[in-house]
């Protein structure tokens, strides 16, 4: 990003303001559904003259698809996103500004805005993932940002920052965490959104836009994976978004590998005939031994974890 875009001065203090996320900067598949999680987090956020915008906080499972929800909004509302990432180690002050040693010769500290206040700053969204996992002390400083007062102190940089009209939050933890949240963040924070698991049609919609290239033989494969689903002990549309595209995806490389020549290919290799680790056809040629391969191999991970 360039400097002029990210560089503010405060009082004579050179702060950066932190970088945002364009969601679909790197490839990313369609997004499909969740029409009522869209709509209830979007009413929370309009706002006018005599009314504050809300602030959601998702509850969900792992890889269900809360940071997804929230990128697809940035978009739809036109939004930077800035993400903290939530862990045990932030302290209050990271919320809000940081120091490090400056690269320009005439100052030696340059104040690093947050992702928090740089968006209170610039009316951008502020996304706090594994709110869960930042300890309640470090919380203290988010009250005031999320009641009327709408504003930050930093005691680093001797500033109260005052959010800009357009400023919205959101965050989202995982549903074993959530008891770890204190009172005064969960009271500020609504609606409480559950996202649940997707129905299984819009798990067979996502698995179809990642197995775009194999079209014909695609819903004999979406019957066996929930077939294999039910036999490891699933139940149907019961399973997370991430876990599906991990499982077709596995086998499409699994399939790959064979097409780029197998374990033959990859003994005769070397450094002077480097085996193809590139593949433009993938999810082309899924066979159902892979995605037999692919169910084993997740299934034998789990026991693992869990044992
Ligand atoms: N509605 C959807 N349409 C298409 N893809 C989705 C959808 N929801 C989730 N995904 C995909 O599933 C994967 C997991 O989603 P995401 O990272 O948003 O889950 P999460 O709930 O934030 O997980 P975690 O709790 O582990 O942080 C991502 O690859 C995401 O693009
Ligand atoms: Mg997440």
């Amino acid at each position: 990003m360039a400097e002029k875009e990210t560089r503010l001065t405060i009082r004579d203090k050179s702060v950066f303001q932190s970088e945002s996320y364009v969601p679909g900067s790197h490839q990313i598949n369609k997004f499909i559904g969740r029409e009522h999680e869209l709509r209830l987090i979007t009413a929370a956020w309009i706002s006018g003259n005599y009314s504050q915008p809300m602030s959601p906080l998702l509850i969900g499972e792992p890889g269900v698809g809360k940071n997804r929800l929230i990128y697809e909004l940035a978009q739809k509302t036109g939004r930077q996103l800035y993400i903290l990432q939530g862990h045990e180690d932030i302290t209050s002050e990271d919320l809000a500004c940081t120091v490090r040693f400056s690269d320009s010769g005439n100052s030696a500290m340059d104040y690093i805005l947050s992702p928090l206040v740089t968006a209170m700053n610039k009316g951008g969204i502020c996304f706090i993932d594994e709110i869960g996992k930042i300890r309640p002390r470090a919380l203290a400083l988010l009250v005031s940002v999320l009641d009327e007062r709408r504003y930050i102190d930093s005691t680093l940089l001797g500033e109260r920052i005052h959010a800009h009209p357009g400023f919205r939050f959101i965050a989202a933890t995982n549903t074993a965490d959530v008891n770890l949240l204190p009172e005064f963040i969960t009271s500020r924070m609504r609606p409480r959104i559950t996202i649940g698991f997707p129905p299984k049609e819009e798990i067979d919609d996502i698995i179809r836009d990642q197995c775009s290239g194999i079209k014909k033989e695609v819903d004999m494969l979406i019957d066996l994976f929930w077939l294999l689903w039910t036999e490891n002990g699933g139940s149907v549309g019961a399973i997370a978004p991430r876990d599906a595209i991990y499982l077709f995806g596995w086998a499409s490389r699994l399939c790959a590998f064979e097409s780029t020549g197998g374990m033959k290919a990859l003994k005769e290799s070397g450094s002077g005939n480097p085996f193809d680790l590139s593949n433009s056809n993938h999810f082309t040629g899924i066979r159902p031994e892979h995605l037999r391969q692919s169910f084993k191999k997740m299934f034998s991970e789990r026991n693992q974890s869990i044992a």
